[in-house]
């Protein structure tokens, strides 16, 4: 069987190659101003940018025994030179300001050198925490490229505020960056990402300490606030509560480095609103918001999401790929139908995207317009072609829906996001049924597990994790009886416990109160579909007697019956298939399943507690 062509993951060398570029580009935004003479500093001219004296530079000087002068104009002299001030001999800080940009002047290769290494570190780093701790795309190159180029960004806007304003850098708005990365990445990832922008932000100034420590906490509490459920304005909000926090950290570093606060100072003697410390610090916060939120749909796509708008093009029922699927396995269709609607419940439940799990249901199993007959929910004569075939054979049938499936949603232009779902939805276990049919036939030509197992690859993010799930509960649900709450959570317990036992759910990002959550919207949505109704009086059963219990929805299709990666279903009888299973339904859908269904740990168990 052909391979099929994974996303673009990156690598140790991708990561190397990215990061390389990264501190190249950074190295250059940080030392832009040196590479122009005209925005070198002169005394008797005005400042062509601003300078920022760096607290250590203070000290330093003092230590050159220039402390006569300093302490001369110290109440004059801010640590800050504003762009267009006249840089007259003997006033203000001029001598500071001359004496900072000859230090310099001209570029020295050896500090290029050590900016390179520093912003190599934090590329590689970050990278290499973002492969290895990232969940689903996080790990993939274009993710890698979004986070690498909005740091660029940032620094670019950074480097504008720094050069031409005379506002504290506080204001700089590097914490959109990890607001994006919670976003779209999840948080876990997030607080890695806001750990480099502080970095990188103190590294624009000097390496400042307190900016580091403000922009640390400001990013960290935007992480915090964009939480896991995507709602709109989430980023307007995050930046307030990053405005607040970095305000509050802005308060706590001055009174830690200095010992002093006077506010009222900071108010009156800087009548310009763009000196004003606390001012800047408010407004990062609320700019980093802004600037998240007006480049969200720009990340979006460079991280490979699928637009609002492209989602409900393709919740079309007219797209060709549906209307092939429809008519050719009207079964199979039913069926996806069935999970759209739980697996958008079960989305809605834990605050993950709704449009995308219906698009994931409906497209999942597009690859079966293949070859129908070959699976039992679309066998309505009864002729089931696994009878004449050998166990691999029948595997590869199986199989094939998932690769044909693949490879069809790619050759009709379908978003990668989406063609996950036919790749991950069987993730990568073993065809159970053929290969103990095959091993019951002797396997004469020494097959071995391998040999039967999924072509696909483990979801990896919560979307394709919960149509995984739906897919065997919604199949199996159907054989269950009687059909009440107790009875699906038993089913729904078991399957969820075999996926997260067999690892399948180990990358999709699903955490045990995601799962949780989960197992519990499609327990109470799977009674609402099966829910008992009275029969009428020419539905009695044969004893006369009026039965109640529930009228079964799509009675023709109960024949599906357990899950549709299931060998069991597509070689199966249908006779077999409708036996009823009213006195332990459990087992019989094990036995129907693909995979048997592991029993979770009872109370008892010595692993229970
Ligand atoms: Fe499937
Ligand atoms: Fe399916």
């Amino acid at each position: 069987m052909k391979s099929l062509r994974k996303r673009g993951y990156a690598t140790a060398f991708t990561s190397t190659v990215i990061a390389l570029a990264f501190a190249v580009v950074w190295v250059c935004i940080q030392s832009a101003e040196l590479w122009s003479s005209s925005l070198e500093v002169r005394e008797g001219r005005e400042a062509p940018i601003t300078v920022r004296l760096p607290a250590s530079y203070f000290r330093i000087t003092m230590l050159r025994n220039e402390y006569h002068y300093l302490n001369t104009t110290s109440s004059s002299c801010p640590q800050l030179v504003p762009r267009g001030t006249k840089l007259v001999r003997g006033k203000e800080c001029t001598g500071l300001a001359k004496a900072y940009e000859s230090s310099r002047r001209p570029i020295r290769p050896m500090r290029l050198i050590g900016s390179f290494v520093f912003y190599l570190m934090v590329g590689l780093v970050l990278s290499a925490y973002m492969r290895r701790d990232g969940m689903g795309r996080a790990r993939l190159v274009r993710s890698h490229l979004a986070i690498f180029s909005v740091l660029t960004l940032a620094a670019l806007i950074s480097k504008a505020i720094l050069l031409f304003t005379p506002c504290p850098a506080e204001l700089i708005p590097v914490a959109m960056v990890p607001m994006l990365a919670a976003y779209f990445l999840g948080r876990r990832l997030s607080f890695g990402v806001a750990m480099a922008s502080a970095l990188l932000a103190s590294s624009l100034v000097n390496y400042d300490i307190q900016i580091f420590l403000v922009h640390l906490l400001a990013g960290f509490a935007s992480v915090v606030a964009i939480g896991q459920r995507r709602r709109a304005g989430v980023h307007l909000k995050a930046g307030a509560v990053a405005a607040l926090v970095a305000v509050l950290a802005t308060l706590g570093t001055t009174l830690l480095f200095s010992g002093t606060l006077n506010i009222y100072d900071d108010i009156s003697e800087h009548v310009d609103p763009r000196y004003s410390l606390w001012l800047a610090a408010l407004f990062s916060g609320v700019g980093s918001g802004v600037l998240a939120w007006l480049l969200t749909p720009i990340v979006g796509s460079m991280v490979g999401e699928v637009s609002r708008g492209r989602l409900l093009d393709l919740q079309d029922l007219d797209h060709p790929l549906l209307k092939r699927l429809r008519e050719r396995a009207p079964a199979t269709w039913e069926h996806s139908r069935a999970m759209a609607n739980l697996a958008e419940a079960a989305a809605q439940a834990i605050g993950a995207n709704t449009q995308l799990v219906r698009v994931g249901a409906y497209f999942h199993d597009v690859g079966k317009s293949y070859h129908p007959e070959f699976f039992i929910e679309n066998q309505g004569d009864g002729q089931n072609p696994h009878d004449q075939m050998t166990p691999l054979d029948s595997a590869h049938t199986i199989f094939h829906h998932v690769t044909e499936g693949t490879r069809l949603l790619r050759q009709h232009g379908v978003p990668e996001d989406v063609v996950e779902f036919a790749l991950t939805h069987h993730g990568t276990g073993v065809l159970e049924y053929f290969w103990h049919k095959n091993l019951s036939e002797g396997n004469a030509t020494e097959l071995t597990e391998r040999d039967f197992s999924y072509p696909g690859q483990k979801p990896t993010y919560r979307e394709t994790g919960i149509v995984m799930l739906i897919d065997s509960i919604e199949a199996a649900a159907r054989t269950v009886s009687p059909a009440d709450k107790a009875q699906f959570e038993l089913l729904v317990q078991r399957i969820v416990y075999t996926k997260l036992a067999r690892g399948q759910l180990d990358e999709s990002g699903l955490s045990l109160a995601d799962t949780r959550s989960v197992a519990n919207t499609v327990v109470d949505a799977l009674v609402g579909m099966y829910h008992g109704r009275i029969k009428y009086p020419w539905q009695t059963d044969v004893t006369g007697e009026i039965a109640t219990g529930r009228a079964t929805p799509h009675a023709g299709l109960a024949v599906v019956a357990a899950a549709e990666d299931a060998a069991a279903e597509a070689v199966a009888p249908v006779v077999d298939a409708v036996a009823p299973a009213a006195a332990d339904p459990v087992p019989d859908i094990a036995e129907r399943t693909s995979e048997p269904i592991v029993a979770p740990p009872r109370n008892g168990d010595k692993d229970a507690g």
